[in-house]
């Protein structure tokens, strides 16, 4: 019987093709070293550029991004300068693999959580996420990865504020075909105003470090 089953197995195997490979951590390395001069050598970020800290990510996010960029539905017409400026950077990735090599790479990395910039009151933005943000990027914002909600937790603050800003005004996740982004759009179009933003992204700050 397992004999049986290991030659369905191998048999379907073999009729869906090789499997994708693992991740090449030296080759995402050498990818990486584009990256680095805005991201930073230990992908901590770097706010004078306002390119994000990314180390904190899931590597099923980054390449859902890095997929996004390449295919204009983030970077592309509308979007920030910003959001225009890395579309290129992820258009120097060859392919799937490349990608999935430098998310691993970025992944393996570490850097300190960013400190607070944004004056908010926690305590109101806690009511407010619970409320409106828990139920797809979990209690601690640490993400859900079968709800393609990403972690939130050890982001740079003034980042936050600034993707909520665009969910908000559109330059972000308004593009056809955007589904996670859309589905983002309605809800940062939730929050009451400017102040609820910072409070909720004063709250997420104080997350950092809550584990998965
Ligand atoms: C010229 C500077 C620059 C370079 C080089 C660069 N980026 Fe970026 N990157 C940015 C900026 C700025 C943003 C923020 C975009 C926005 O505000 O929407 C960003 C955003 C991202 C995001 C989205 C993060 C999130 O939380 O959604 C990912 C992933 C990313 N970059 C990965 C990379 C990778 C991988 C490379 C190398 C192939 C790279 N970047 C090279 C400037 C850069
Ligand atoms: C229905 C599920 C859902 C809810 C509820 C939700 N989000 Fe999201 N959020 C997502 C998804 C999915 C994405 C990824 C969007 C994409 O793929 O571009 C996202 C992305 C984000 C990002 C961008 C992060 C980055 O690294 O670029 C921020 C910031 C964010 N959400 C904050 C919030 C806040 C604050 C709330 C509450 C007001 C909230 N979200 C509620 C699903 C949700």
């Amino acid at each position: 019987m397992r004999l049986l089953i290991l030659s369905l197995l191998g048999m379907l195997a073999m009729a869906t093709g090789p499997a994708r490979a693992e991740a090449d951590l030296q080759r995402g390395k050498t990818l990486y070293a584009t990256c680095a001069t805005c991201h930073g050598a230990d992908a901590g970020g770097n706010a004078a550029l306002k390119a994000p800290r990314l180390n904190h990510l899931r590597e099923v996010y980054v390449v859902a991004q890095l997929e996004k960029f390449r295919n204009g539905q983030r970077g592309g017409e509308g979007a920030s300068a910003e959001s225009r400026q890395m579309a290129p950077m992820a258009a120097t990735l060859p392919d799937e693999q490349a990608m999935l090599d430098v998310a691993a790479y970025i992944a393996s990395l570490d850097s300190a959580v960013p400190a607070a910039t944004v004056a908010g009151d926690a305590a109101l933005g806690a009511d407010y996420y619970n409320q409106f943000c828990g139920a797809c990027h979990g209690p601690a914002a640490a993400g859900n990865v079968a709800l393609n909600s990403p972690t939130l937790a050890g982001s740079d603050d003034w980042y936050l504020l600034a993707q909520l800003a665009a969910f908000r005004d559109g330059s972000r996740g308004a593009v056809a075909g955007d589904r996670t982004g859309r589905q983002m759009r309605a809800m940062a179009a939730v929050l009451p105003s400017e102040q609820a933003l910072a409070d909720v992204v004063a709250f997420i700050h104080s997350r950092a470090g809550g584990g998965e």
